[in-house]
């Protein structure tokens, strides 16, 4: 282990970490992170284990079984490999398939099967998408997602508008829209998705203006066929895998998020190559060097040592607040446990929460700047926008809007992050910044990765288990019989 007097570790593709509000006295000191030597040696260890043959120590799945990890394998597009040439053949098959023929998708998916679809959707197309012409959506279908809930009114709006566009489709192209419906789900009878789907299929199904097309992404196991593939061989639907070995909330680099990234034309190839990157840099030994293991480590010692088990992942780009999202469910589910791998009562975990700069400045700030002290507000920033105004000087006789006139806004937004930083950090509320050159395919895929790559560390770290899920099986066995009844009365 170097003993490091940075700030930052900056990778050879401009992906920088700045802990410099992190590591310091008053904060997360350097004697911390040289007195776990040991454990950050074995975390990396175990996780070249990982990386090399899948196994995690004691990761049972569902079923009690010894259950392989395999997401680190996915950012490598090879012939043996989860994501082989086939499979990204068969995704740019399939997009080229649908360009300039399907006019809607709707993804059908909660939790793992959205959340990072979402993110992509997000990063590529914004808001906006939508409302835009074929041609400026460049062929691509319109996209929706349902299924991430169970809102009678969502989803009721969500039927009337589709049909509303059909029909003046077919007003002025005399022909039907076509609706593709992608249904995800890796157990494939989820409650959320497959209500949300039957709702809308029926609702549409015998429409006079509508062709459906459906395409099933579930587990491709032909022993335990799920529901969803077991309706997809009887109706002959298309198939993609929701790869063994790959938890949902690690299967956006699957084929899982890479289907929407086919319907809109997001360069999945580079958004693996950034994943990739990063995964070499986070095989690095050197603790100051391995951009995961460093970040995991910090925020174990920062809740360990100094509390600070809520962390706050605020990225200054609206576009970002979904990757805020998807983060929730990685940090959450993977390790907030009760129980160590030694069956000891831990009760271990980072609280995350979602906020968005500067939205949130007006609204959460205060209690990071005042409340309790026990977050790491973790920043993300992107350093080069595509398009970036200047805020032009309107009301030259406003000496205060003259003042913020002739800057970029993307000044004002660093300049946002950078003074809420160092008002936190006066008061030792710890703070770090992720920095992406870019928010583009490749640099989305490093962060995302770094991100879950970490998560791995940390389980070694904290001894838990960080791939699987038993606390959700409890509203689970109260749900279903609840369903039940429902259904008899
Ligand atoms: O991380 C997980 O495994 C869960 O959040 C699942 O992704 C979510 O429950 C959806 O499950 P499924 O894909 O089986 O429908």
């Amino acid at each position: 282990m170097t003993c490091v007097n940075a700030k930052k570790l900056v990778l050879e593709t401009g992906f920088t970490f700045d802990y410099e509000n992190l590591v310091g006295s008053g904060k997360v000191t350097i004697d911390d992170v040289v007195s776990l030597e040991e454990k950050i040696n074995d975390a990396q260890a175990a996780i070249q284990v990982m990386r090399k043959t899948g196994v995690i120590r004691g990761h049972l799945s569902k079923d009690g079984e010894p259950e392989k990890v395999l997401f680190s394998q996915l950012p490598y597009i090879k012939a043996e490999n989860l994501n082989s040439p086939a499979i990204i053949r068969k995704l740019k098959d399939f997009s080229a398939s649908i360009k300039d023929r399907v006019d809607a998708v709707i993804s059908f998916g909660i939790g793992g099967s959205f959340l990072g679809n979402k993110v992509l959707f997000d990063i590529h197309c914004g808001e906006f998408w939508n409302g835009m012409s074929n041609a400026e959506r460049n062929g691509y279908p319109r996209m929706y997602f349902s299924g991430n809930s169970i809102d009678p009114r969502r989803t009721s709006e969500l039927v009337e508008n589709i049909e509303r566009m059909a029909k003046t489709y077919h007003k002025h192209a005399g022909k039907k829209f076509c609706l593709m419906m992608i249904v995800i789900s890796k157990s494939g009878g989820t409650l959320d998705t497959m209500s949300n789907f039957m709702v809308v299929y029926e609702a549409l199904k015998n429409h006079e203006h509508i062709d459906i097309e459906i395409v099933a992404v579930t587990d491709p196991n032909e022993e335990k066929k799920t529901l969803l593939k077991k309706l997809a061989e009887e109706n002959h639907w298309p198939t993609f895998a929701v790869p063994d070995g790959v938890g949902g909330r690690f299967s956006i680099f699957s084929e899982v998020g890479l289907i929407t990234g086919a319907c809109i034309g997001f360069d999945i190839e580079a958004f693996l190559a950034g994943a990739k990157s990063m995964d070499e840099a986070c095989q690095r030994a050197d603790v100051w060097q391995n951009p995961a293991l460093l970040n995991a480590t910090l925020k174990y010692l920062a809740a360990e040592k100094y509390g600070r088990d809520i962390e706050v992942l605020m990225p200054y780009a609206d576009y970002l607040k979904s990757t805020s999202e998807w983060y929730i469910q990685l940090l959450a589910e993977s390790l907030g446990k009760k129980y160590d791998r030694n069956g000891k009562i831990v009760n271990y975990g980072r609280t995350p929460i979602v906020a968005v700069g500067t939205t949130d400045m007006h609204a959460q700030t205060q209690q990071h700047q005042e409340g309790a002290l026990n977050k790491v507000i973790q920043f993300i920033r992107v350093n080069e926008w595509d398009i970036d105004p200047v805020i032009g000087d309107m009301f030259p006789s406003a000496q205060k809007l003259t003042d913020i006139s002739g800057i970029r806004m993307s000044q004002a937004l660093d300049v946002a992050l950078a003074s809420n930083a160092q008002a936190l950090i006066s008061d030792y509320r710890f703070n770090a910044t992720f920095t992406m050159p870019k928010m583009n395919a490749f640099h989305l895929g490093e962060l995302l990765y770094m991100l879950a790559i970490s998560i791995a560390y940390e389980g070694e770290l904290a001894d838990v288990d960080a791939f699987d899920q038993p606390g959700v099986e409890a509203y689970k066995r109260i749900m279903g019989p609840s369903l039940q009844k429902l259904k008899v009365k």
